[in-house]
């Protein structure tokens, strides 16, 4: 665990997970940031979305609520699509693959200098992606969580260290 105490305790900095689905990775990485956060006592809010609209209104994949579940997040959203406006409304907009980076890149009224890959934050991640787990096993699920609680702790390293300017 990370023990970081936010030195700007009045702002809070607005984060959003994105994949594809919003079913599987990004409702994981939201349970995950949400409860690292909790854990060092910085204040954020915290959404997700996917860049696609086929499971909006859905609860997360099964094995995604036991997965994050196992690793002590509440998983308890419901899928959305990503829209112009959380553009605006969002400091951080975290993509799980390359294909979620560009599909935000074009997405109309982006602001490409808030999007980034979340696991760019982790130094000794072997890539830069968190793979797409649904059509893959429980056994996948578990490793994305593996990926994500090293990426989050790294993205909120990385946050813990920014000046405030920069929001
Ligand atoms: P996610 O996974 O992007 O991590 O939520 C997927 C969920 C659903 C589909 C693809 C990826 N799908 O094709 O329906």
């Amino acid at each position: 665990m990370i023990r970081v105490v936010s030195r700007y305790p009045l702002m809070t900095v607005r984060v959003l997970c994105v994949c594809l689905g919003n079913i599987c990775r990004s409702p994981i990485a939201e349970g995950i940031l949400r409860r690292q956060a909790v854990e060092c006592g910085l204040e954020l809010e915290i959404d997700s979305a996917g860049t696609g609209d086929w499971h909006v209104g859905d609860r997360p994949d099964p094995r995604a609520i036991r997965a994050g579940e196992a690793c002590g997040c509440q998983m308890t959203m419901v899928a959305c699509q990503i829209r112009s406006s959380d553009f605006e409304e969002f400091d951080w907009i975290l993509a799980m693959d390359h294909s979620n980076l560009q599909n935000l890149y074009r997405w109309p009224e982006s602001k490409p200098e808030k999007v980034h890959l979340i696991r760019s934050f982790d130094l000794s991640a072997s890539s830069t992606e968190v793979p797409d787990p649904y059509y893959g096993t429980y056994a996948d699920f578990e490793e994305v969580v593996d990926m994500l609680e090293s990426a989050c702790r790294g993205f909120l390293r990385h946050i813990a260290a920014q000046p405030p300017e920069d929001y």
